[in-house]
């Protein structure tokens, strides 16, 4: 066991009678070597555990064990050099030192554990070597595509071999094909290293290369299971989801759900609000399509079709009273 998550709450008083519980009990045990999606919609509590775990916040109670580390219980003091060692941190706008070239980029926690400047260049070079990016060692952060930027934060996260490497939401700057080409660079680590990845995200193209999706809602995680194994979901449900057409993000889960849970019709017409509400939200677009493409057959060309047959459902909903803006 590599991860092991007990009972962990947080909460964020906001004064008054405003208490946000951002993580409600939650437990979570990860295997060496795993490649794990967490999805869920937007506030569900996913960037606070991975915060937590990342060990760059306190929970309020609970315990998170990493590689033997019970990290809850280290003192304040100890924190960095453990979290330097355990956990590479992988974020949406890659945190790139923009003053840095790439290889000085990876060099960073090695000189900050002391690797000496000779060692910690070659390893750095190694790694960026392993995400395919030797040739622009030498490039500013601000010389390299979103795509390549996201690869040299790769490499630095992995400079230090830790347990874990955690991604909040890594692909969610980049266009869908750098998104796949990405998640499958972090995919061939996986497989060559055995490194375990941990990755938040809203992008069912990107879970659906993971082995294992723990969805989470209102703090908790609601379910837990290997991709393509997700529940059936209700067509009601289904179709609620995605006539609300400002939660994207929930639309395109729910979407993602049932086109794995082999509901074609109801996928078809949650991709489709998906696909309209996503119009506002291009990054995203090409990613559903190839949801859709890969999930039941459906055809990138057909959506066209098919926001038109939600046009409709919506509007028969909505006669009937049963429009569901909330
Ligand atoms: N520093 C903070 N202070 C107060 N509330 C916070 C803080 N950080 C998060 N929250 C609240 O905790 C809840 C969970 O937030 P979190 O960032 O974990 O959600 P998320 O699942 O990562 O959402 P998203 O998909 O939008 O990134 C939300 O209700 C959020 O408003
Ligand atoms: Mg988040």
């Amino acid at each position: 066991m590599i991860l092991s998550v007990h009972r962990l709450k947080k909460t964020y008083d906001m004064g008054g009678d405003n208490v946000v519980r951002a993580l409600d009990g939650v437990d979570l045990e990860v295997e060496r070597g795993e490649f794990m999606a967490i999805m869920g919609p937007s506030g569900s509590g996913k960037s606070t555990l991975l915060n937590l775990v990342g060990m760059l916040d306190r929970p309020d109670s609970g315990t998170i064990t990493i590689d033997s580390i019970e990290a809850t219980s280290l003192p304040a003091g100890k924190l960095p050099e453990i979290r330097g060692r355990k956990v590479g941190l992988v974020f949406q706008t890659f945190n790139l030192v923009t003053t840095m070239t790439a290889v000085e980029n990876v060099e960073l926690p090695l000189r900050y554990a002391r690797m000496s400047g000779k060692t910690a260049r070659q390893r750095s070079l190694q790694l960026l070597s392993e995400v395919g990016l030797e040739d622009k060692a030498g490039h500013l952060s601000t010389e390299l595509s979103g795509g390549e930027a996201q690869r040299v934060a790769i490499a630095r996260a992995l400079a230090l071999d830790p347990a874990i490497v955690l991604a909040d939401e890594p692909t969610g700057q980049l266009d869908s094909r750098t998104s796949q080409s990405v998640i499958e660079m972090m995919r061939a680590l996986n497989q060559r290293k055995g490194q375990t990845f941990i990755i938040v995200t809203h992008d069912p193209g990107v879970a659906a290369q993971a082995d294992r999706i723990v969805r989470m809602i209102d703090g908790r995680i609601e379910s837990d299971g290997p991709t393509g194994a997700a529940p059936q979901l209700q067509q009601e449900e289904i179709l609620e989801a995605a006539v609300a057409p400002s939660s994207v993000g929930v639309a395109a889960d729910v979407a993602a759900v049932a086109v794995r849970g082999h509901a074609p019709v109801a996928a078809g017409e949650a991709v489709a609000t998906t696909y309209t509400a996503a119009a506002t939200d291009a990054p995203r677009l090409p990613g559903w399509a190839g949801v859709v493409k890969g999930g039941d057959g459906l055809v990138v060309e057909q959506l066209d079709r098919l926001v038109d047959e939600l046009a409709q459902t919506v509007a028969t909903l909505a006669a009937a009273g049963k429009s569901a803006s909330r």
